[in-house]
């Protein structure tokens, strides 16, 4: 598939999806959102590929936010559909893809960015980093989830003063805040995710996708995420990944996952 605004390429099990428009510091337009989508569908539907890195092209900014200039002029329907349409089409989508995916969040990671950033299922910062939901400067709130996951990562006080002073955190105070889970130089910002990557695929790539089902359901309104935890762990009793893991355990050698 080809694309406009990202980049897709595949090596040693994981697929690195770069959003690249660069000139614009990564903002998200339309079709930008629209071809994360058909990406991660991609990968997440490709056997092959067992982990997911995100990043932003540059050495500035993993994503300024959503593009300003597609919705200064909306009205109060079309701001909703907007909010409405990005959370079905890449944020809520992201967040329960099968295949492990991880924000490598290289710059600028504002608005539609960080909240772009929280619905992978973790992020590790290059040292130059800044992140925050800016939203309230320019008269509106996050629409991408952001009220919602930030709070979930790193508490309802420091998301709420987040929020309202629409200020900016550097890398290490998000390290201390848990928003992002490491922060390395920027030219190690790759290697670390791809380390972190290969640790992933060594495990059983059905078990994985059980976990993030079962993790998922914490933060799922009307849904018990133990019951799902329960019926999760039952499934994987059904794999060949299962079996294989058990049998190489007391074999005494390393298991050979065949994914399914
Ligand atoms: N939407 C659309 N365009 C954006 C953008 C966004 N969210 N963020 C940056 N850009 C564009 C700028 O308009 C500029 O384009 P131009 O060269 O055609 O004028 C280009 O990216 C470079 O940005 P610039 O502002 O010149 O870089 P800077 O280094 O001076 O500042 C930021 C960097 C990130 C502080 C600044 O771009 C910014 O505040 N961006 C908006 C962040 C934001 O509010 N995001 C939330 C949106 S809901």
């Amino acid at each position: 598939m080809s694309y406009n605004n990202i980049l897709s390429e595949f090596e040693n099990g994981i697929t690195t999806i770069t959003i690249n428009r660069p000139k614009k510091l990564n903002a998200l337009n339309k079709e930008t959102i629209s071809e994360l989508h058909d990406a991660l569908d991609a990968a997440n539907n490709d056997a092959d590929t067992k982990v997911i890195v995100l990043i932003g092209s540059g050495e500035k900014a993993f994503v300024a936010g959503a593009d300003i200039s597609e919705f200064a002029d909306f009205n109060v329907e079309e701001g909703g559909k907007l909010a409405a349409k990005g959370q079905e089409l890449l944020f809520d989508f992201a967040e329960n893809l099968s295949t492990p995916i991880i924000a490598a969040v290289n710059g600028f990671a504002l608005g539609g960015g960080l909240e772009l950033a929280m619905s992978c299922h973790f992020r590790v910062a290059s040292s130059n980093a800044k992140m925050g939901l800016p939203e309230t400067s320019l008269g509106v709130i996050p629409g991408y989830g952001g009220t919602q996951r930030l709070p979930q990562l790193i508490g309802k006080g420091r998301a709420m003063e987040m929020v309202m002073t629409a200020g900016m955190i550097d890398a290490q105070q998000a390290l201390h805040y848990g928003l992002v889970n490491h922060v390395v130089e920027q030219t190690e910002l790759l290697p670390l995710c791809y380390k972190i990557a290969s640790k992933i695929i060594r495990n059983s790539s059905v078990a994985i996708s059980q976990a993030i089902n079962a993790i998922n359901a914490n933060y799922k309104d009307g849904i018990n995420g133990y019951d799902i935890e329960i019926e999760a762990f039952g499934n994987c009793f059904g794999t060949e990944d299962f079996k294989e893991g058990t049998t190489a355990f007391l074999e005494k050698r390393k298991a050979d996952f065949p994914g399914k």
